[in-house]
């Protein structure tokens, strides 16, 4: 979910609206404001997107504070109910809230038990208890931070009281939250995007702060009221990055940006001499491990199997890849030395950053690499890389995967030449090939929309084959098509299939396969065999120099360690094409959220 609120001397409607747009990313199943003038509080909620939100929202009323959510559902279906704002019974105080309660069962039952909720939010909980705890205490700050001090789980919370109309109170605990900073006004938002039009001034709020944000001045103060002083930072986002411009969607505008992307990255990390740079830091803790661990969620969990490949045979460490949710609660031997790297384009998601606190406590150390540098992860990590890959807006992630895997593959090379390993390629060299590739792969659209509609815009379900550093990229391109055609795929090790999942194929059932990889060209086209004579529609993809006359693509031919960063591209247009062809909601897809800050 995504919070924003305003306070100062311009209208906050528009304000709270634009906010939210640029909050989407982090969930859109249904959103609400709340705004506070002379006449009280004025609540509109709705089921649906901001869209639907902004037709709903009576332009007369004037405000110039107020406060707002977007929502992914976790307690409670998607609802005009269980929207946000939450108010108290009284009407008096009214909330917004990202993150879980874990405790709010407890606290409803030994606290709350007389009051009748209207939701099944574990947010309501929060603003009854901040009733509760006013009317003991006769003091709305008192009566905000004795509840922020029984709240166990993940917060970021804005919260306007009916009584003081110079007053948001905010809070966070492990769910992200910044203040802005203006003349005259102070916004709060869930990540700067939100507010950027309005301010480059931030100040970044530590878990279990409490802030008392007025018009002219913000106080940040630790749970027993000791004041706190901040510095702002300027955010460096660009606005323009962050606008469609003339693209129908953003997925296509991001998979178009990656051959830049490639060239910022080798820009970022080069020296003068053409000498790849890293931290020395970072450099000594590569050399000091005996074995990596890389956490991630999602795409980033896919770029990360990529990554252990890259690290493993450049620059020859041992990596484990875990899917994070999975680590936390279920956690392998670890070795004598390990370091943990952390995989995340927003740097926000809970589910690794779970594991980055639980490894923390163990005194390991961690590395994140993400496309977010002032983000959690990257906070609470001794080491950051950045990906340089600009804003990724589309909840369907493509950029960032490729970003991922070159800034992966330079610390693969990096630790080699650091561990005096020869390498036989200059990495800077390749990637430039890399994106001169891409470049040519994103000229051929219109191939990829008819592929789209031959093959997949027609099919119920769908499967990805490859062997060795093809079927890392065919996991990745199942997951691209379920997420925005919802069409059902499956990405599958080709010698696999025959173990069982081959009962599925069936007469025109499609089959994309990849073939970028020498070692195993014969292998994968006899499982291609295997599965036309099922009566499956396959289609190849192979690189340059494996291809055969049959071949349905032909991609240009790169170093063979870096094909995942072009083999990838036809299967993210694939991917958008046939989702636009079914009329989906491409950078929106249903059920998901871009950063999910739930665990
Ligand atoms: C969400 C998104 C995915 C993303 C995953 C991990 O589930 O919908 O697209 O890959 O989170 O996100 P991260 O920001 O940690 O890379």
């Amino acid at each position: 979910c995504g919070i924003v609120g305003y306070i100062g001397n311009k209208d906050s409607k528009g304000i709270l609206l634009n906010g939210l747009e640029k909050l989407e990313y982090r969930g859109y199943d249904s959103a609400g404001i709340a705004t506070l003038n002379e006449d009280g509080v004025k609540l509109t909620k709705v089921k649906g997107r901001i869209a639907t939100l902004r037709e709903s929202v009576d332009e007369s009323i004037q405000a110039t504070m107020g406060i707002g959510h977007t929502r992914w559902a976790t307690h409670g279906v998607p609802s005009v109910m269980n929207a946000h704002p939450h108010q108290a019974t009284s009407g008096r105080f009214t909330l917004v809230h990202n993150g879980v309660i874990e405790n709010y069962q407890d606290l409803k039952k030994e606290n709350l038990s007389d009051v009748a909720f209207v939701s099944e939010t574990d947010t309501e909980v929060i603003v009854q208890l901040i009733e509760k705890l006013y009317n003991k205490y006769q003091d709305t700050a008192e009566a905000f931070r004795q509840a922020m001090g029984l709240l166990k789980g993940s917060y970021a919370i804005a919260m306007i009281d009916a009584e003081d109309h110079d007053t948001l109170y905010v809070s966070k605990n492990k769910s992200p939250l910044l203040v802005g900073l203006g003349e005259g006004f102070n916004v709060v938002a869930s990540d700067a995007m939100a507010t950027l039009k309005e301010t480059d001034q931030y100040l970044e709020i530590y878990d279990q702060e409490i802030v008392l944000v007025n018009r002219s001045f913000v106080e940040v103060q630790t749970l027993n009221g000791t004041v706190v002083d901040r510095k702002p930072y300027t955010a460096k986002i660009d606005a323009s990055d962050i606008e469609k411009g003339t693209y129908a969607h953003y997925m296509l505008k991001e998979i178009d940006e990656q051959p830049f992307v490639m060239r910022n990255i080798i820009k970022e990390y080069q020296d003068e001499n053409n000498q790849m740079k890293l931290n020395a830091d970072i450099r000594k803790a590569m050399q000091a491990a005996d074995r990596i661990y890389i956490i991630a969620a999602g795409t980033s969990y896919h770029a990360g199997l990529v990554g252990k490949e890259l690290l493993e045979k450049l620059a020859n460490i041992p990596v484990e890849v875990h899917v994070a949710s999975e680590f936390s609660y279920n956690m392998p031997l670890l070795s004598e030395k390990p370091l943990f790297i952390f995989l995340s384009q927003s740097g926000e998601t809970a589910d690794s950053r779970a594991v980055l606190v639980k490894i923390k406590e163990m005194g390991h150390p961690a590395l994140t690499i993400t496309n977010v540098p002032g983000s959690t992860l990257s906070r609470e990590a001794d080491f950051t890389l950045h990906l340089y890959a600009g804003p990724e807006i589309a909840v369907a992630s493509t950029k960032a995967y490729t970003a991922q895997i070159a800034v992966l593959a330079i610390l693969a090379v990096d630790t080699a030449k650091e561990k005096g390993l020869e390498l036989a390629f200059d990495l800077i060299q390749e990637l430039a090939i890399v994106a001169n590739a891409i470049e040519v792969l994103t000229d051929q659209k219109e191939v990829m929309e008819e592929l789209a509609r031959d093959y997949l815009a027609i099919a119920r379900n769908a499967f990805f084959i490859g062997r060795s550093a093809d079927y890392n990229v065919c996991v990745e391109g199942a997951l691209k098509l379920k997420e925005v055609s919802y069409i059902q795929a499956e990405g599958f090790a080709g010698g696999e299939l025959k173990h069982g999942t081959i009962a599925l194929i069936e007469e025109g059932t499609p089959i994309i396969a990849l073939a970028t990889q020498e070692n195993v060209n014969y292998a994968i086209r006899s499982n291609v065999q295997e599965v036309v004579s099922r009566g499956a529609n396959a289609m190849v993809i192979s690189m340059k120099g494996l291809e055969q006359d049959t071949d349905a693509f032909v991609l240009p031919h790169v170093h063979e360690v870096l094909t995942p960063l072009v083999s990838v591209i036809p299967l993210q247009l694939l991917a958008y094409y046939a989702a636009l062809q079914l009329d989906r909601d491409v950078d929106k897809p249903r059920n998901l959220a871009k950063s999910v800050t739930v665990e």
